[in-house]
């Protein structure tokens, strides 16, 4: 197959905001619990936090993190966490039927944002609490002291207000599966309440409110419509979740659902505007694509399990080669829509649907979905640039005019870079891309990454940690202004040059 395509450096899309690299630690599974946090391990430090780990996660250079949920935030009170662990109570956990100790909370969290070098995304509970609990919060992590809660934070042992820039305002609460789940109006109403209070508390935090839970969703956009209703004034994001899988094991229909994905954030951003237009508001609604990943491979297992068990093994999914691909265009995506696109989270990042996983007492690898994830937030830093690409298509069962060839390019100015992301989505053949690079004169190939695989069901696991791993073989060349570089079949590709 052949492909062409044409960047300039004046034809810009967005500077990338650095947060669309977020990921996400709920407390569910052992994402925390023998994740990120395991006392006693031997590369645990003296907080029990997992250093192989952290370094892996600086290997991403991860900037914001969610946390504590999804579902679980719903019915999470969050004065259970703080405080000497030796008083901290074991509950129920209703969204995941575990048992939660409580042994890791707030304070243990923003402790190890802290050795990560991320940011913290707050969610506070709006399906069993409401405007009170989530002041409290913020009052709790980001007022100096003098008062009650911010005392008691000192009194906990942290002096320093935390400063939590960004907050959501629950999680996914259209949801029948949601604790507290409710109608867009009951939430509406209570999302601007809370907002208000927050911000009376802190005014200089940003706020997402929830979108709905799926694009599937039967209140989808009306869902929307109603929260901005609402909310509009008092709100800086609107959240977009998604997960795709290949559950019926057709490859070319699923690597054809970064269509859906462009469909969900072109639809969400019209509601956006919609609501803006109706208010005849100056501002413009950002969006927060707080989940996103591939996660099918465990939801049928999962619903055998146990219930009230400590950390159990959840949403476990080991990653092919194929899933890299689909995360691959799912970053492309994001990208080409940095100028609505400012927050998103890789849910999540680590044992639970993650790019890192761990065994409980042993050694953590990567997952094949690691490097795509690692590439793009490594190299994906600076403007993106508007590519005028021509590329194949094929039809699937579900999309018609399916690119092959899926592409973004970022340009990093102070850097003098440009790099260039691809996925050859074609099962049999390989595309020869030429790119016409114009105002990028002088530019050479400093590297052409590829992750690629015999075998597109190939993972890696704790004994095999490598059998999907990126190598830099490619052949991208300049040859008289054009770059022409061959995109194996089946593979994601990261052109670097300067
Ligand atoms: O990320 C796993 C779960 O997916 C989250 O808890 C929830 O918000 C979503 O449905």
């Amino acid at each position: 197959l052949k492909a062409s395509m044409k960047l300039d450096k004046d034809f810009r899309i967005a500077e990338v905001d650095e947060r669309i690299y977020g990921s996400f630690i709920e407390h569910l599974g052992r994402a925390v619990y023998g994740g990120i946090y395991e006392p006693g391990h031997p590369a645990a430090d003296e907080h029990g936090f997992r250093q192989d780990v952290r370094a892996m996660i600086n290997e991403i250079g991860v900037p914001i993190v969610r946390y504590p949920g999804g579902n679980f935030v719903s019915g999470y009170n969050w004065e259970d966490g703080v405080g000497p662990i030796s008083g901290r109570p074991t509950k129920l956990e209703l969204a995941w039927r575990v048992l939660e100790p409580n042994l890791f909370g707030t304070n243990e969290f923003l402790a190890w944002t802290k050795q990560v070098k991320a940011q913290a995304m707050m969610a506070v509970n709006l399906g069993t609490r409401g405007i009170d609990d989530a002041r409290n919060l913020v009052e709790y992590c980001n007022h100096p002291g003098g008062s009650y809660w911010s005392n008691l934070r000192i009194a906990h042992g942290y002096p320093e207000a935390y400063g939590i820039k960004t907050w959501c305002l629950g999680n996914e609460m259209d949801g029948p599966w949601q604790i507290g789940a409710k109608t867009s109006d009951e939430y509406g109403r209570l999302a601007n309440e809370t907002a208000k209070s927050m911000k009376f508390v802190d005014p200089t935090i940003e706020l997402v409110v929830c979108g709905s839970s799926f694009r599937s969703m039967p209140t989808y956009a009306e869902w929307e419509a109603t929260v901005l209703e609402h909310t509009y004034d008092n709100v800086d994001y609107l959240s977009l979740h998604t997960y795709y899988g290949n559950a019926d094991n057709d490859t070319p229909n699923y690597l054809a659902k970064s269509l859906d994905m462009t469909a969900f954030i072109q639809e969400i951003i019209a509601v956006c505007d919609y609501i803006k237009a109706k208010k005849r508001s100056k501002k413009t609604m950002m969006l927060s694509f707080d989940e996103w990943n591939v996660w099918f491979h465990t939801l049928e297992s999962d619903k055998k399990m146990e219930p009230w068990q400590f950390a159990p093994p959840q949403l476990e999914d080991v990653y092919t080669l194929e899933d890299a691909l689909m995360v691959g265009t799912m970053l492309i995506t994001l990208l080409k829509h940095a100028d609505r696109v400012k927050i998103a989270c890789l849910a999540q990042l680590v044992n639970v649907i993650a790019p890192i996983m761990t065994q409980t007492g042993g050694p953590a690898w990567r997952q094949t979905i690691f490097y795509p994830y690692m590439h793009a937030s490594v190299y994906g830093r600076g403007t993106v640039l508007h590519a005028f690409i021509d590329t194949p298509k094929y039809d699937t069962k579900d999309y018609t005019d399916v690119p092959y060839l899926d592409t973004v390019a970022v340009h990093q100015e102070e850097k003098d870079e440009l790099t260039i992301f691809a996925v050859n989505k074609s099962l049999d053949s390989s595309i020869v891309v030429s790119c016409d690079l114009r105002s990028f004169e002088g530019y050479r190939v400093v590297e052409h990454i590829v992750l690629e695989n015999k075998d597109v069901k190939a993972v890696n696991r704790m004994n095999h940690s490598n059998r999907v791993s990126p190598h830099s073989d490619g052949d991208a060349a300049i040859d008289d202004d054009m770059l022409i570089g061959t995109l194996p079949r089946l593979s994601w590709n990261v052109i670097r040059l300067r």
